[in-house]
């Protein structure tokens, strides 16, 4: 196992280098180095994210890596080749039934938090779907305890003040481009208890900016919801909610970098007023009914929190806006539990 991992360490690395390489050297660059440059990226910046190419073709990586029937699977397993399947459903073996799993796409390694690089998403360079295409479950990338741009984050700070937490690779690149080197991304997945957690590991605020869309608005529900668990004291949680139709990347080119900074410190809501204005969406306090609602649906989630003060000043908000006293929303708190059961 521990064999077959370095081996596949070896081999991520390697196809970084192949697809930075073909950044420069394939017929295709040209193009690819357009696109790059018309979402205002740098070659600096290409840089020092070890942004590539996959050339267009079937067999680029596999022509360079995959000579043998063992390397061509060693290739399949670090997602980066696809086993052709004959016309029985039957899978064949050697380097020939493969093909390349990243073709005519943008590249940008994964990198772990030893800056190993582990995993790729691709992007294409128009407008084909699927537009971003990431590696799949391998023996050493598991997405949903990865953030992607941390291990660069760490490499321009000497201390994370913050990490802001995006939807995409784009985003973390932008942000980067405008001197903001302290985005992370979660993996065309959901961001989790486990992204969280690792998050927390390096910075004591995370300030999520994910997408102004409806995707980007219920990605921020779940992200909060994930979080609370691991609210202990001194750790902080800012969401900053941006207008429709933007994301950190389209954003920031239009604003800027220190503009986007300042929007961050004057918009981002703290975790208690994005959670008590997200759940009081459309309830009226004014009304008993409106403060039984609220309570009922709040105390649930701030039971999450873990014992502290942080945990004991957000259950005095509950109290100040509902009207009820600490023993009452503990029973709130029980017959909720009790009801899910
Ligand atoms: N994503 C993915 N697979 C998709 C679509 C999206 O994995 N088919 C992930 C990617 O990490 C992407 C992120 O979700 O960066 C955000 O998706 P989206 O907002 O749709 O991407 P765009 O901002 O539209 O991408 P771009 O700016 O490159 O056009
Ligand atoms: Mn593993
Ligand atoms: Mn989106
Ligand atoms: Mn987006
Ligand atoms: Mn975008």
């Amino acid at each position: 196992r521990q064999r077959e991992s370095q081996s596949l360490y070896q081999l991520t690395e390697k196809a970084a280098d192949f697809y930075r390489n073909q950044l420069r050297a394939h017929p295709a660059a040209g193009r690819a180095i357009a696109y790059l440059r018309g979402r205002g990226l740098s070659g600096e910046i290409a840089r020092d994210f070890g942004i590539g190419l996959a050339p267009p073709g079937w067999d680029n990586l596999l022509n360079e890596l995959g000579d043998t029937a063992q390397n061509a699977d060693l290739l399949e397993q670090a997602g980066l080749a696809i086993r052709r399947q004959d016309s029985d459903g039957n899978t064949k073996p050697g380097s020939r039934h493969h093909y390349d799993r990243f073709r005519n796409r943008i590249m940008f390694p994964i990198r772990d938090q030893r800056g190993r690089v582990i995993a790729f998403g691709g992007r294409v360079l128009g407008d084909d779907k699927p537009k971003y295409l990431n590696s799949p479950e391998t023996p050493i990338f598991h997405k949903s305890r990865e953030l992607y741009g941390l291990w660069e984050a760490r490499q321009a700070n000497r201390t994370l003040d913050r990490l802001i937490v995006v939807e995409g690779y784009m985003d973390v690149v932008a942000l980067a481009q405008f001197g903001i080197r302290c985005a992370v991304a979660t993996l065309g997945t959901a961001c989790g208890e486990e992204h969280i957690q690792l998050a927390f590991r390096h910075t004591p605020e995370l300030v999520f900016c994910f997408d102004g869309d409806q995707a980007g608005r219920t990605a921020a529900k779940r992200a909060l919801e994930a979080a609370l668990p691991h609210m202990q004291d001194g750790r902080s949680l800012r969401f900053l909610l941006l207008p429709e139709g933007e994301d950190p990347d389209t954003l920031v080119r239009q604003v800027g970098g220190e503009r986007f900074q300042q929007m961050i410190d004057e918009q981002g809501r703290p975790l208690e007023d994005f959670l008590f204005d997200l759940l009081g969406e459309g309830i009226n306090l004014q009304t008993m009914d409106g403060r039984a609602r609220l309570s009922k649906l709040a105390a649930p989630l701030l039971d999450l929190l873990p014992a502290g003060v942080y945990r004991q000043l957000m259950f005095q908000q509950l109290a100040a806006r509902t009207g009820l006293d600490k023993d009452t929303l503990q029973e709130v708190i029980s017959a909720e539990k009790a009801r899910a059961a």
